[in-house]
């Protein structure tokens, strides 16, 4: 039982698709109040990031609040103290913990040991194995600045269907968007994925769908949006030969771009590795909007902190 109203967001699916919209909204708005005036924002590390570790201490800083940066052995989560005494700990001083981590796990003990706390924290998923909530934010903020609408976009993820890409079929159904997957078997969305965006896409009512097929160039086919992300997540290094030799073949090129709706952009939440999941030409061509897809994570952690300060 929760002592306090905290909003979390462990996953995409912790707003609705009327929330979501809501953080687009805020995201977009000029910043004209300071909700976390006065408050602080731990942000943990386990590790390592360029844009989310300084998209969310800016978005912190243009709300009015004190972000400060942890690197995960300073504080030794589970070696130095439990993650529940780490929580308990930062809750006391702050408004909210973002965290990144190797286990989506800890995340959720996180929510546990802070639910009983009198004073409301909000704990944010900055990245886990399982999922990458800010980042689906950001694309969708994205993709809507490229063509005014998310309703009825048709999106194309290419490669590992990771953290990222799970966020991002998730948070696209909930926005209408048409949603092709492109991966090779081992790497494909399971059927808990599959069923869990039929119901946010049912319950979004605006006719969001997500196929899943094996050939990049059907996914690719007249698509508005082609995304990809790394072969090699953050603590997959051990397998890195396997994943490069099995996924070679799923890479953003200029082929699969001539393939693509003539009007398509590129999307990539870097960091890129030239040459295996992106050419060099689609990711630094015309078509890309990786930079602006950067930037735009600061906006969409602006929005969405504004939104759970607001919330809760
Ligand atoms: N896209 C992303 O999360 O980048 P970082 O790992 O640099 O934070
Ligand atoms: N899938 C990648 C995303 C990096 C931002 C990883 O988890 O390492």
């Amino acid at each position: 039982m929760s002592a306090n109203p905290a909003r979390h967001v462990l996953k995409i699916s912790d707003l609705t698709s009327d929330e979501l919209a809501e953080v687009l909204a805020l995201a977009s708005a000029p910043v004209t109040t300071a909700p976390l005036a006065h408050l602080g924002a731990a942000l943990v590390f386990e590790h390592p990031s360029a844009r989310t570790r300084n998209a969310a201490e800016m978005a912190v800083v243009q709300l009015g609040g004190h972000p400060i940066t942890i690197r995960a052995e300073e504080v030794g989560l589970d070696r130095r103290e439990t993650v529940e005494d780490v929580a308990r700990t930062l809750g006391s001083y702050h408004r909210v913990v973002g965290a990144r981590v190797a286990r989506h796990g800890t995340l959720e003990r996180m929510v546990a040991a802070l639910s009983s706390r009198p004073h409301a924290v909000s704990v944010i998923n900055l990245l886990s194995d399982v999922e990458h909530p800010s980042q689906a934010l950001a694309d969708l903020l994205t993709i809507a600045q490229c063509f005014g609408t998310l309703k009825g976009r048709r999106v194309a993820y290419v490669g590992d269907a990771n953290n990222v890409c799970r966020s991002l079929v998730h948070a696209a159904v909930m926005a209408g968007i048409e949603m092709r997957v492109a991966a090779p078997e081992g790497y494909q969305l399971g059927p808990d994925d599959l069923e869990h965006a039929a119901r946010l896409a049912g319950e979004a009512g605006l006719g969001g769908s997500l196929r899943q097929v094996a050939s990049l160039e059907e996914a690719a086919e007249g698509a508005e949006v082609l995304y990809t992300d790394v072969w090699v997540s953050m603590g997959q290094e051990a397998e890195a030969a396997q994943r490069r030799s099995d996924l070679s073949p799923y890479q953003i090129n200029e082929a699969l771009i001539a393939r693509a709706a003539p009007e398509a952009v590129v999307l990539h939440c870097l960091p890129a590795h030239r040459g295996e999941e992106i050419t060099e030409g689609a990711l630094e061509g015309e078509r890309s909007r990786v930079f602006e897809q950067a930037e735009n994570r600061m906006h969409a952690l602006r929005g969405l902190l504004a939104f759970l300060l607001g919330s809760s």
